[in-house]
This record gives structure tokens, sequence and C-alpha cells, in this order.
């Protein structure tokens, strides 16, 4: 499908790897140019080169902190405007909640709520002026169903598609979207790394926390960071003008519910 994006200006945060990396992926396959970031500028330049190197598109590589002022100041400097704006960040680590204190509720909440909304403030209007935006939050499964110990992780990323709600309602009528994607269990590093302390945790090998994990999932696997790119660039193409407001959830079927 020509998802009608191609020139379009897509800014991808938390992109040098996993979920951020498959959604610039898609989005430099769709033709679009691409901002990618990460903290790591050697890891990021590598994935940079690998997605030019893939589909020829132009790719431009903002190291930075995506928390910070700084981090999406520079972000926005390395493009003229924004057309396409993907949040992502990494998530808070699994901790229970009575251990949760209040510099750690502070950073969870900055990192995956406050963030992705200064920098939906900084694009905005832009996208209103120019009668096109589609700005996708990669927030998490875990704002459907719970998981012990990512209370904060939920917590704020509930916070962040709560406060988003109305936002959408009041820039659609100017074909700028905003929706949310809920990844369940991707094979991506962050999930590795949880599969690796639930190991340790637990005092199990860790094959069988992995396998007792897909095991779970009615598709009986994890997802493929692919699979999660390409809907991205759907509703980041220029078919989606209608979706607004919307959280998908993509998780093989784990969420138990009908609706
Ligand atoms: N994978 C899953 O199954 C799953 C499920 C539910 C929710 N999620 C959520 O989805 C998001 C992406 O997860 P993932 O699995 O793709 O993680 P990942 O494989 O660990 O990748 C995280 C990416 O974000 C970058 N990053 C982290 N903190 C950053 C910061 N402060 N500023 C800029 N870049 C930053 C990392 O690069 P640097 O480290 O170099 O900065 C890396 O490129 C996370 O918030 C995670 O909690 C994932």
């Amino acid at each position: 499908m020509n998802l009608d994006i191609n020139g379009r200006i897509a800014v991808v945060c938390a992109s040098s790897q996993g979920l951020g990396r498959a959604c610039a992926l898609e989005l430099a396959r769709a033709g679009c140019v691409v901002v990618v970031n990460g903290r790591d500028a050697t890891a990021l330049e590598q994935t940079a080169q690998e997605i030019r190197a893939e589909t020829n598109a132009k790719v431009i590589a903002v190291a930075g902190d995506v928390a910070t002022a700084e981090g999406q100041l520079a972000l926005l400097a390395a493009v003229s405007h924004v057309d396409i704006l993907v949040t992502n960040n990494g998530g808070p680590p699994f901790r229970d909640f009575r251990e949760v204190d209040r510099t750690a509720m502070l950073a969870g909440v900055v990192a995956n709520m406050v963030a992705p909304i200064e920098l939906i403030q900084r694009v905005i209007d832009g996208m209103v002026s120019r009668r096109f935006g589609r700005i996708v939050n990669i927030t998490s499964g875990s704002v459907k169903m719970p998981l012990a110990g990512l209370d904060l992780s939920s917590g704020a990323r509930a916070g962040l598609t709560g406060f988003l709600a109305g936002v959408a309602r009041s820039v659609a009528h100017a074909n700028v979207t905003i929706n949310f994607l809920l990844p369940g269990s991707f094979d991506t590093r962050r999930l590795r790394s949880s599969m690796e302390v639930a190991a340790i945790r637990t005092g199990t090998a860790l094959e069988a926390v992995r396998a007792s994990k897909q095991t779970a999932i009615p598709a009986k696997r994890f997802g493929e960071p692919s699979e999660f790119g390409a809907a991205c660039a759907f509703l980041c193409s220029g078919h989606a003008g209608y979706i607004t407001g919307q959280s998908l959830l993509i998780d093989g079927g784990a969420f138990p519910g009908v609706l």
C-alpha cells in the first residue's frame, strides 16, 4: 500500500533500537525524512546508517535525552518542521510500588507523560497551520492490563492517554491526529532484560521464563518489532486522517477483554 506520506518529515523519539527503530524504519520505507534518536550516539549512528542503507531515505541522527528540554530542542532543530511525531522513551524499571519513592515517581511521570506532552506542545500548532499532522505515542499494554511492578509505567502512560484525549479532539478539524500504540510483549532489549530480571528473582532458567511468557499469549509468540512499525506507519499515513484519539493494543490476543 502507498502510505501517501512520501517526503513528509518524521521525528521518532527513542529510536536507536526496539519499537522506536521499527517505526523509524517503516516511515523511512514510506519515503519520509526521518529523525532518529537515542542517548548512545554510536549505537544511534549505526541505526541511522542501517536505515539509510535499507531505504535510501534521508535519516538524521540526533543524540540526546528526549525527557530533557535540550534533547527535545535538538530533535526539532534538526528539521524545518515536523509532519509526523512518534513519541517514545525508555520505561521505568520493574519495582514493587512500595519502593517507588517521590524522586522515582516524578522521573517516571516526566519520562512517560510530561516529555511527550512537551514535544506535542512544540509541534502541534505548526501541524494545524499546515493542515497535516500525525502523532503516535508509544505507551504500553499495561495501560489496559496492569502488570505488577510496572505500576509507575501504567500510571504515567494512562495519564498521558487521558491528557491527550481532549487535545486530540481539539485538532482533528485540521487533519491532525493523535493516537496511541500499546505494545504487549515484543522481542526487544526491554523485554529481554525484564525476563532476565524475572529469571534471577524467581530462580528460574531464562529459557523457562521465555517459554512460559509465550505460552500465556494466545498467539504463542512475542511480537516482531516490524509488526509494530507497520501499524505505526499506517497510523501516520495519509489514509488515517479519520482515526484519532484511539489506543491500539498490539499484543497477540493477551488482553482478555471483549472491547
Ligand atoms: N518491548 C515490549 O514488549 C514493550 C511492552 C510494553 C511497553 N513497552 C514500552 O515501549 C517503549 C519502547 O520499548 P522497547 O522495547 O523498544 O525498548 P528498547 O528495545 O530498550 O529500546 C529503547 C530505545 O529508547 C532509547 N531511549 C531510552 N531512553 C531514552 C531517552 N531518555 N532519550 C532518548 N532515547 C532513549 C534507547 O536508546 P538509548 O538507551 O541509547 O538511549 C533505545 O533506542 C518503552 O517505553 C517500553 O517500556 C515495550
